[in-house]
């Protein structure tokens, strides 16, 4: 749903900067790989990249498509789809952080050996970890900040499970560049950030380069590169009662 609206928007479109566009199932759809398919093709003239959302929590049993069968079922689809459309438009997919490790195995077997251009990691989180808040009983996914160590643990599980061979985009609680730094050294090659933009505005995303900036002179590294999944075997454990 949407898609003419979308398009015609991002057709106009003149600004610079890349653009995701993020595809997903409707609800009551009966073929859902379908949709997915439909989407990639909509977008794949105009979109830099296109994100495979198969983690919502807001769509009854999409996260099921993560499963191994359905998971290979949609990127074969939509591999087909990329192949025919106006370009290859580069396709990431975005995973949960409530995936157990064989369930995190599953998703590198299918998607590694550049089935996917990339994972994202994460969406937000059905789990609660300890809140305060009042609302903290209320449904639907968790965003940001008491996001931070279960979406960086589980991206640096996938960049040990892939052996760094999938490029990685770190998501989930980043809010400084104390956060994105430690993403990078859990395995991600790009971060993304949502809901702190919404307290910091986007002057953050200036902060966040010049302390990116600092770490890498402090440590004398060229790149960024050099650092990604640096300490991916520490934070694949972070947070875990016992270690
Ligand atoms: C209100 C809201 C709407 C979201 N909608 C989508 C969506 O449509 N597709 C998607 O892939 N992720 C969606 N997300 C997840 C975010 O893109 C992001 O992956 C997640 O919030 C973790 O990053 P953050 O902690 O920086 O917010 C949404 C998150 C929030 C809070």
């Amino acid at each position: 749903m949407g898609h003419a609206a979308a398009l015609a928007r991002l057709t106009l479109r003149r600004g610079r900067g890349l653009v995701g566009v993020n595809i997903g199932a409707n609800k009551d759809s009966e073929d859902r790989l379908a949709d997915y398919v439909t989407g990639l093709t909509a977008f794949a003239a105009v979109a830099d990249y296109v994100t495979v959302n198969i983690s919502s929590p807001n769509t009854p049993g999409l996260r099921a498509l993560q499963s191994r069968g359905e998971l290979a079922d949609l990127v074969g689809r939509l591999n087909d789809a990329r192949a025919h459309a106006a370009r290859r438009v580069p396709m990431l997919v975005k995973i949960a952080p409530d995936l157990r490790d064989d369930e995190l195995e599953d998703i590198v077997a299918v998607c590694g050996g550049g089935a996917v251009d990339g994972l994202i990691v994460s969406n937000t989180t059905l789990s609660r970890p300890p809140l305060a808040s009042p609302h903290r009983d209320e449904a639907g996914g968790l965003s940001g900040s008491p996001l931070f160590q279960l979406s960086t643990r589980v991206l640096a599980r996938v960049y040990l499970l892939s052996e760094g061979r999938i490029p990685l985009v770190g998501a989930g609680g980043v809010s400084d560049a104390e956060t994105a730094w430690l993403k990078i050294r859990a395995g991600a090659s790009l971060v993304q950030l949502y809901s702190a933009l919404i307290y910091r505005g986007p002057k953050l995303v200036g902060e966040i380069l010049d302390g990116l900036t600092k770490r890498l002179k402090a440590r004398r590294l060229a790149s960024l590169a050099q650092a990604v999944g640096g300490d991916a075997r520490e934070l694949a454990h972070q947070g875990l009662s016992g270690t």
